[in-house]
C-alpha cells in the first residue's frame, strides 16, 4: 500500500495523472471516500494521464451512472453514488465493462465490492482537513484488507455446506 498526502485539488489531479499514465486496457480503478473527498478530482487527473483531452473535466455522471471518454484507450467512468442496492447493478452492463477493452474507473466502489475482480486497484481517499487529503493506493501486490475478508467468508461458507 502506498500513502500520498495532497494539499490541493491540483495536487490530487496531478497524482491521478501520474496513476493514469501507467494504466492500460483491462485495468479497474475502484475509488472510495465520502462525499467531497476528491474522488472525481482524482478521476479527472487519471483521465488526463490516460490521454483524455486536458480541456475535458470528467464530472460525476449522476443520472447516467456510466460515461465514456476517449484517451489512448477508452475510459469508462462509473459513479455509484445513487446506487441503493447491489441488485440495481443487475440491470447495468457493469460486468461487461470489467472485461472490456477499456480502463474502468469506479467511484463509491465499496458499494459493489463483491463484484470486483481481485486484480483491481483500490484507492481510498480520506479528508484530513479542508484542503488536505490522505490517499491510499492498494494494488494486487499489496491488496486492501477487505479482499482477505471476502475470501475468508467464502471459505467458511463452503465449509458449512
Ligand atoms: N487536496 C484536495 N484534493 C481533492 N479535492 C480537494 C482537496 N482539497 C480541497 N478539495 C475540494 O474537495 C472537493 C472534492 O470534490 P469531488 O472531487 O467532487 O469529491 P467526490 O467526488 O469525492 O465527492 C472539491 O470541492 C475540491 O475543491
Ligand atoms: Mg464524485
Amino acid at each position: 500500500m502506498e500513502v500520498k498526502i495532497t494539499k490541493s485539488p491540483e495536487e490530487t489531479q496531478a497524482l491521478g495523472e501520474e496513476i493514469g499514465r501507467k494504466l492500460s486496457c483491462g485495468d479497474i480503478i475502484a475509488i472510495t471516500g465520502e462525499l467531497g473527498a476528491g474522488k472525481t478530482c482524482l478521476v479527472q487527473g487519471i483521465g488526463w494521464g490516460i490521454g483524455v483531452d486536458p480541456k475535458v473535466y470528467m464530472t460525476s455522471p449522476s443520472f447516467t451512472i456510466i460515461k465514456e471518454y476517449s484517451g489512448r484507450v477508452p475510459v469508462y467512468h462509473i459513479d455509484l453514488f445513487r446506487l441503493e442496492s447491489i441488485e440495481e447493478t443487475y440491470e447495468l452492463p457493469i460486468e461487461d465493462y470489467f472485461f472490456g477493452r477499456c480502463v474502468t474507473i469506479i467511484e463509491w466502489a465499496d458499494k459493489i465490492e463483491s463484484l470486483l475482480p481481485p486484480e483491481h486497484i483500490r484507492i481510498d481517499i480520506e479528508i484530513v482537513s479542508e484542503n488536505e487529503r490522505r490517499i491510499k493506493i492498494y494494488s494486487h501486490l499489496s491488496p486492501h484488507p477487505s479482499r482477505g475478508r471476502i475470501k475468508e467468508r467464502g471459505t467458511n461458507y463452503r465449509a458449512q455446506t
